[in-house]
């Protein structure tokens, strides 16, 4: 049985295959309509979530499939003290598969020891965020049709995103990748990242404070809002939540062929008047990441058309 806990978890060969599926997927809607008819999804968010419970939810009903979940913890057992353990062992009672997003980092990774069925990591704590970097790499595939020589901004709080951690490390697989990591002190990226994935693999980055400087060497700006939830320090949150905000003046220092990611929610960070700016493709993505979350189901549950 698989599960998907870390992006590093499928190698570069299913990665693709899973993109390329996706791809299909994308053109070919209506061939996928029934390959999860009478299989069901479990949604199981002890955190907030929009996008990534509703894509998961959305993708498995694309599939013909069914949908059963909660989507906050005071909704689940989990509010009466139950473990993870135990409460994976009973949704697989339920389900074929199932999405978790917790708060605390490994969660997922513990149910699945439990589980009888695939588990999605869905996002722990500040940790990983696989199912995003699939939507993140399908988006930069299609637009860029590459997934080497790229030159990838990151800015914002690069210490807790989860999604950044998540996107390195699957981006250091591929050929001439450069990174440059624009974070104040406090966010800069954990020294994990930096020393076990990107010194360890001896990719090229630089860690810089100011946005405006790199933009006009950049392929890729992955921009990312401040993670309010993992501060322990509301007054530092308040410091540091507007340190960039991606604005139109500085866009016309980018280069014109930068695409703009973001995983969403975005709260400052892109002043909504580059909504309209070809470059910025972050609505784009999120609908990649259903085609994408179609195509990790159905290989997940080993289902073919
Ligand atoms: C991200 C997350 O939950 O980590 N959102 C998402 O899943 N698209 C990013 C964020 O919350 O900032």
């Amino acid at each position: 049985m698989r599960h998907l806990l870390n992006p590093l978890d499928l190698s570069v060969e299913e990665l693709t295959n899973v993109l390329d599926l996706a791809a299909d997927i994308e053109k070919n809607p209506d061939k996928y309509r029934e390959v999860c008819k009478h299989k069901k999804l479990a949604t199981l968010f002890y955190e907030p979530s929009t996008r990534t419970r509703l894509s998961f939810e959305s993708a498995m009903i694309n599939l013909g499939g069914s949908v059963i979940g909660f989507s906050s913890a005071d909704s689940s057992s989990a509010s009466k003290g139950e473990s993870v353990a135990d409460t994976i062992r009973v949704i697989s009672c339920y389900a074929d598969i199932c999405a978790m997003r917790h708060p605390k980092e490994g969660a997922p990774t513990v149910a699945a020891e439990f589980s009888r069925i695939p588990v999605i990591n869905a996002g722990d704590g500040g940790h990983q965020h696989p199912t995003q970097t699939l939507t993140d790499l399908m988006t930069i595939r299609s637009l860029k049709g590459r997934l080497d020589n790229l030159t990838i901004g990151f800015c914002g709080d690069l210490k807790f995103g989860r999604t950044v951690h998540s996107l390195i490390s699957a981006l250091v697989r591929h050929k001439n990748i450069k990174f440059i990591l624009i974070s104040p002190e406090e966010l800069k990226i954990p020294d994990h990242i930096r020393e076990d994935v990107l010194i360890a693999n001896n990719i090229p980055f630089e860690e810089v404070t100011t946005l405006d400087d790199s933009l006009a060497d950049l392929d890729i700006l992955y921009m990312t809002r401040v993670q309010k939830e993992r501060f322990f320090n509301e007054e530092e949150y308040i410091r540091l939540k507007d340190c960039y905000i991606l604005t139109k003046e500085k866009m016309e220092k980018a280069n014109e062929n930068m695409l703009i990611l973001h995983p969403l929610p975005r709260v400052n960070e892109i002043s909504v008047e580059i909504d309209d700016d070809p470059r910025a493709v972050y609505f784009k993505q999120v609908q990649y990441g259903v085609y994408v979350r179609m195509a990790l189901i159905m290989t997940l549950l080993g289902l073919h058309v």
